[in-house]
């Protein structure tokens, strides 16, 4: 996905390997997570990003998209977080080399 189209405020879900994943951008740089919240079934691409967290739009629990550990209640489970790169504006993930147990 092109690096430009990722917005810092509202993240996107991209598929790779059939592995649904929420791009996240922040000044820290792009995030990719497991899409679908350690709480209950919603997925985070449909809740907004503040700075390094991204907030589920279910209950509003939070999670560090830097490392896909919970942060606010509901949720205390992590979710996966993938490796991503940057090469001439297009971010890349690494859906094999998980950093995070998936829910
Ligand atoms: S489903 Fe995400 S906080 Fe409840």
């Amino acid at each position: 996905m092109q690096a430009a189209d990722i917005d810092s405020d509202f993240p996107s879900m991209v598929i790779v390997d059939d592995v649904e994943m929420v791009l996240c951008r922040s000044d820290d740089g792009f995030f990719a997570l497991g899409n679908i919240c350690s709480h209950a079934y919603a997925r985070l691409s449909d809740g907004h990003t503040e700075g390094n967290q991204i907030f589920c739009p279910l209950h509003q629990g939070s999670f560090d998209i830097r490392t896909g550990e919970a942060i606010a209640s509901p949720c205390y489970e992590p979710v996966a977080s993938y490796p991503t790169k940057v090469e001439d504006g297009v971010v890349f993930v690494c859906p094999a080399a998980r950093a995070a147990a998936t829910p």
